[in-house]
């Protein structure tokens, strides 16, 4: 019996050195030391060894078992242990590489135009609106006074969703849903996108408009002159020249356009300015009569006076950029020079 325990020994030892993973060295368990295992069945024979042997055989017997079991234990932990170690070989990280970094965003030219004005005429009172850009022909140009037959209306200027939708032409609509909704005294302004039909070097089928609108008890031409004087001081520089010279549009009365001195040549004459040392910058007149009584202001009682003027106009004149379409083509190199 004594040498069959040896034999059993040897053999669970054999075994032991050929399993290579954990469900090889689970089946060694249960073979010899489970509940019919071998060594299991060997120990519960003891009533065959001879009575004088039994102590030491059954002494011998757990030795066995034990060794067998830290064994299998032993061997369990170091086939956990070289798994993990693969995984952080499989995971290292290099922590000395440099990181990728993330450049920094700039803000777009046309907004940083927009946030100027909007700052501007926050310091002088007026308060930023927003109107829809998807509009009504009635407020893009029947309250405006644009008269059914006016070249705007054309199909080849304005994007028609159906015969009464538009997608706005101008901000001007927003003047009158604001006065539509508020008594005067009413100072806003109003940034936003644009459409038209028109692409080329000077124009996109969007763009983007602020428009501004005054109106209160006694407001004169000599009011429009002297806020827009100070605005584009402001943003073109204290030196700047101007001049306000006689136009035409349908909700002013009477309507002026603004130029500036050629940012460019100082007025000698260039191909910015065409020769004529003049930049056109803003359209603005007096509010027509007309338009308040559309809104339910009685022209007698008050005045007042609007403007509109092309961001993306203002930025190229700003930053020297001589091709609209730049603006829209998200290329950062250009970006990245604002
Ligand atoms: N709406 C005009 C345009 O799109 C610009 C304009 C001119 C707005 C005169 C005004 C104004 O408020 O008084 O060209």
């Amino acid at each position: 019996m004594t040498a069959e325990l040896e034999a059993l020994r040897n053999q669970a030892e054999a075994e032991l050195q050929k399993a290579g993973t954990e469900e090889d060295l689970q089946t060694v368990r249960t073979r010899y030391l489970g509940r019919k295992g071998l060594l299991t069945a060997l120990l519960r024979n003891i009533g065959n060894v001879p009575p004088e042997e039994k102590p030491q055989f059954g002494k011998r017997c757990n030795e066995i078992k034990e060794e067998l079991s830290a064994r299998i234990d032993q061997a369990l932990a170091g086939l956990a242990s070289s798994r993990r170690d693969e995984v952080l070989l499989r995971e290292r990280i290099d922590v000395t590489l440099p990181g990728r970094g993330t450049r920094p965003g700039r803000v777009h030219p046309v907004t940083q135009v927009r946030e100027e004005i909007c700052r501007i005429f926050s310091g002088l009172g007026f308060s930023v609106v927003e109107g829809p850009e998807v509009e009504l022909d009635y407020y893009n140009f029947e309250a405006l006074n644009i008269p059914k037959n006016h070249p705007a209306r054309d199909m080849q200027d304005t994007f028609y969703i159906d015969e009464n939708i538009v997608l706005r032409t101008h901000t001007s609509p927003v003047q009158v849903r604001i006065m539509e909704k508020t008594r005067p005294p009413v100072r806003i302004l109003s940034p936003g996108r644009v459409y038209r039909r028109d692409s080329d070097i000077s124009h996109t089928p969007m763009f983007h408009q602020i428009e501004g609108l005054l109106v209160d008890r006694g407001v004169t031409f000599g009011d429009l002159k002297g806020v827009l004087t100070a605005f584009l001081k402001q943003v073109f520089g204290d030196q700047t020249v101007l001049r306000f010279r006689p136009s035409f549009f349908p909700f002013t009365e009477p309507s002026a356009e603004v130029d500036i001195q050629c940012v460019i040549c100082r007025g000698q004459g260039c191909r910015v300015c065409g020769q004529s040392g003049w930049l056109e910058i803003l359209g603005s007149g007096m509010v027509d009569p007309e338009v308040f009584k559309n809104v339910g202001y009685d022209p007698e009682e008050f005045t007042g006076f609007a403007f509109g003027l092309g961001l993306e106009r203002i930025a190229m004149l700003k930053f020297g950029i001589t091709d609209i379409r730049l603006f829209f083509e998200n290329d950062l190199r250009f970006l990245e020079q604002f």
